[in-house]
């Protein structure tokens, strides 16, 4: 008998190969915007990204979500602004910003020359904000997208949140969406009994993805217990503390809308990330955890892939959606979800 024509490859080279396959990381939330992984940063915790250019090698990041930029500069609240909190952090910031015409000219052409797209975060105090800084934004080089920040206090509706009203929040996305062909992103508040019917009015208005949440309301009080901390008062909770109502807020979400959602709220380590994407996100932001630990997104790229490898997935796209229902729940409203 003659020889094997096909030699059995030695044990060793095939375990090579399958290492060495590139495992597809890639997220696309539509209008054009491919990610080249689903790991970004959040909001107000990475700056405009140049900042961290030093510390970690950004280009790694799937995306970078900039420090929320308005129409005009703005100084931020009274101090103090910013303390700890069992399990993460509450802060004040009061979108400090140097003003949209600032930021483009201090950063885009930067940003235009990296492989990580930049998104814009932006906030404003009417409609008529939103739509201005969008459109001073749109067709910028550099600027990849926009997610809206509509945490803001609406000054048309006497201060009333855009973010906790479907109206509200509907015409603040309608408006910009006729403002811009950037791909668009809405960020969802938390600080809401049901968030769903907000969700599919922001979606039904034109945007291309949510992302959720943005921090919970809360105050501290002075250790002379003669006032509140804050200088305003009021401040935003965020870090591992808020992870299990950003997980439910994902979960419900994720059941009713069919653009994409992209999670945020107290991401530390992959377990988080493996979490938010069983709960269907697509996408996970770290925030809060980047003051500790810079180099903490870039890590989570390369675990997520590791954790692909270990499994033998080719896509971590698998890994999305696994903990979601087949059939959608009952509006909270019935409390159906939460009996203590
Ligand atoms: C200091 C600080 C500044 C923030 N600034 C913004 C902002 O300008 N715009 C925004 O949409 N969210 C802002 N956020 C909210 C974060 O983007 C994120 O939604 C929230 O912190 C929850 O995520 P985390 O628990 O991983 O921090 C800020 C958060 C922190 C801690």
């Amino acid at each position: 008998m003659g020889g094997r024509l096909v030699k059995a490859e030695p044990k060793e080279h095939a375990h090579e190969a399958l290492a060495e396959r590139s495992i597809d990381l890639s997220v696309d939330l539509g209008r054009g915007l491919m990610l080249e992984n689903p790991i970004l940063v959040a909001s107000g915790t990475f700056g405009f990204g140049v900042e961290y250019g030093e510390v970690v090698d950004i280009q790694r990041l799937g995306a970078i979500f900039s420090k929320g930029t308005t129409l005009r500069p703005r100084i931020g609240n009274v101090t103090p602004r910013v303390t700890e909190t069992p399990g993460g952090m509450l802060n004040s910031i009061g979108l400090q910003n140097p003003g949209v015409d600032a930021v483009i000219e201090r950063y885009a052409a930067q940003w235009a020359r990296w492989r990580v797209p930049v998104i814009v975060n932006v906030a404003g105090e009417s409609v008529a904000d939103y739509v201005e800084v969008v459109s001073r934004l749109d067709g910028v080089p550099g600027v990849a997208g926009i997610e809206l920040n509509i945490s803001c206090p609406n000054v048309g509706k006497g201060g009333l949140q855009f973010a906790i009203d479907a109206d509200a929040a509907a015409s603040v996305t309608a408006a910009v969406r006729r403002a811009t062909d950037l791909p668009l992103l809405v960020k969802l508040s938390p600080n809401v009994a049901d968030v769903r019917p907000i969700a599919q009015a922001i979606a039904d208005a034109g945007a291309d993805a949510l992302t959720a949440v943005n921090t919970l309301s809360g105050i501290a009080i002075a250790p002379s217990r003669q006032r509140p901390l804050l200088g305003n008062v009021y401040g935003g909770v965020s870090g591992p503390a808020i992870k299990p109502i950003a997980l439910r807020i994902v979960y419900e979400v994720a059941q009713v809308v069919h653009v994409p959602v992209i999670a945020i709220g107290g991401v530390t380590e992959l377990g988080d990330v493996l979490d938010f994407l069983a709960a269907g996100a697509v996408a996970v932001q770290a925030g809060t955890a980047i003051f500790a630990d810079p180099a903490l997104p870039v890590r989570l790229v390369d675990e997520l892939e590791a954790e692909c490898r270990a499994r033998g997935l080719d896509s971590y796209r698998s890994l999305i959606g696994t903990a979601l229902p087949t059939r959608a729940g009952p509006p909270s409203a019935r409390g159906a979800e939460y009996r203590p």
